[in-house]
C-alpha cells in the first residue's frame, strides 16, 4: 500500500469574475484557508472511491451525482486507471466562492498524481482541470490557478496567471451570505443574459476589464484607497448582470458603512461570499477595523473571518 498527500488554497477573486470567462482579465489571490487529500492505493480491480464530507462517493462517469463523475474524469485523466482511495476535507463552504471545488480537485489531483504519475510535469493540474471541468462547464481556470499557486495574480485564459507584487498587504473581511449557488448556473445566467443583450453585456465586460487592469495598478502601488472604489465599481457592474442579491447588497452597504474602503461580492454570485477592504484609520488599525466590519455583519445576521493577501515587497 502506498500514500501520498495533497493541499491547495482557496481563493478570493478581487475583481473580474464571470468577465475573465470571456477572454478579459482577472485579479485573484490564494488564500490560507484551502483543501487537503491523500491518496492511498487499493488492490487492483477494486472500485476507486472518494471520501468527501463524510460521504463515500464511487468514480463512476455515468453517475448523476457531479462529485461522482468528477472524481472519475479525475482519474481517468492519468497515464493509468489506478484504483485509489481518496480522502478529502474542505475547509471552504462548498458553492461559497471561495473555491472549495477547485481546491479539493487540486489537492486530490497531487496526491493522486504524486502516487502514480510523480514524473510527469502538469499531471495534477491536467487531473485537477478535469474534475473541474465537471462543475463548471466551461471554467475560465481561474480558481485552479489560485488553489495551485496562491498569492496575488493578474490571469487570462490565453496566458494562465501571472504573480503581481503587492505593495501593501490587503486585510480582506470575508462575509458569508447565508447561502450557496452553482457555479455553473451562474455562468449559464450570464451566457443567456449576452444572447438576450449582447451590446450590454459585452460593454459590461470591457468595464470590467478597464476596472481590473487599474486595480493591478492599484495593487502595485498600495493604493487602498482607489482600489476600494475599484471593487464598489465592479460591484455595481455585476449587480447589472443579475448576479448580486439582496443579501450581498446588504452586506455590502453594511460593510461600508462599518468602514469598508469598498465591498463587493467575490466568485460566481447569486449567493455565496463577499469581500471587504479593510483599511486603517485614525482611530482604528487594520485589526481593529476589520473587527468593527465583522461584528456589523454579526449584528445583521452575516458570519465572517478576516484573511491577509500579500506581503510587503522586499520582506
Ligand atoms: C468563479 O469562481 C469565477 C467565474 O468567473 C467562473 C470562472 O472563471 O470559471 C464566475
Amino acid at each position: 500500500m502506498s500514500r501520498a498527500h495533497g493541499a491547495a488554497h482557496g481563493k478570493v477573486i478581487l475583481l473580474g469574475e464571470h468577465a475573465v470567462v470571456y477572454g478579459a482579465p482577472a485579479l485573484a489571490a490564494g488564500i490560507e484557508r484551502g483543501a487537503t487529500a491523500t491518496a492511498t492505493t487499493l488492490a487492483p480491480g477494486e472500485a476507486s472511491r472518494l471520501v468527501l464530507g463524510g460521504d463515500t462517493i464511487l468514480a463512476d462517469p455515468a453517475s448523476t451525482d457531479d462529485r461522482a463523475r468528477a472524481f472519475a474524469a479525475l482519474l481517468a485523466e492519468g497515464r493509468e486507471a489506478p484504483s485509489v482511495l481518496v480522502e478529502a476535507a474542505s475547509e471552504l463552504p462548498a458553492g461559497g466562492g471561495l473555491g472549495s471545488s477547485a481546491a479539493i480537485g487540486v489537492a486530490a489531483g497531487r496526491a493522486v498524481a504524486s502516487l502514480f504519475d510523480p514524473e510527469i510535469e502538469g499531471e495534477s493540474a491536467a487531473r485537477a482541470v478535469a474534475w473541474e471541468r465537471i462543475f463548471h462547464g466551461n471554467p475560465s481556470g481561474i480558481d485552479t490557478a489560485a488553489a495551485a499557486i496562491g498569492g496575488c495574480f493578474r490571469f487570462t485564459r490565453e496566458h494562465g496567471a501571472h504573480p503581481i507584487p503587492v505593495a501593501r498587504p490587503l486585510v480582506l473581511a470575508i462575509g458569508w451570505s447565508g447561502s450557496s449557488s452553482s457555479t455553473r448556473t451562474m455562468v449559464e445566467g450570464v451566457a443567456r443574459l449576452r444572447a438576450r443583450k449582447p451590446a450590454m453585456v459585452d460593454k459590461s465586460i470591457a468595464g470590467i476589464a478597464a476596472l481590473v487592469d487599474n486595480a493591478a495598478l492599484a495593487v502595485e502601488a498600495g493604493d487602498l484607497l482607489g482600489l476600494g472604489r475599484l471593487f464598489d465599481l465592479n460591484q455595481m457592474i455585476l449587480a447589472g448582470l443579475l448576479l448580486s442579491t439582496e443579501a450581498i447588497e446588504d452586506m455590502c452597504a453594511t460593510a461600508r458603512a462599518a468602514g469598508a474602503l469598498g465591498a463587493k461580492l467575490t466568485g460566481a454570485g447569486g449567493g455565496g461570499s463577499v469581500i471587504a477592504l479593510v483599511g486603517a484609520s485614525q482611530s482604528a488599525d487594520e485589526d481593529a477595523s476589520a473587527a468593527m466590519i465583522l461584528a456589523a455583519w454579526r449584528a445583521a445576521g452575516f458570519s465572517g473571518f478576516v484573511t491577509r493577501v500579500g506581503i510587503p515587497q522586499g520582506v
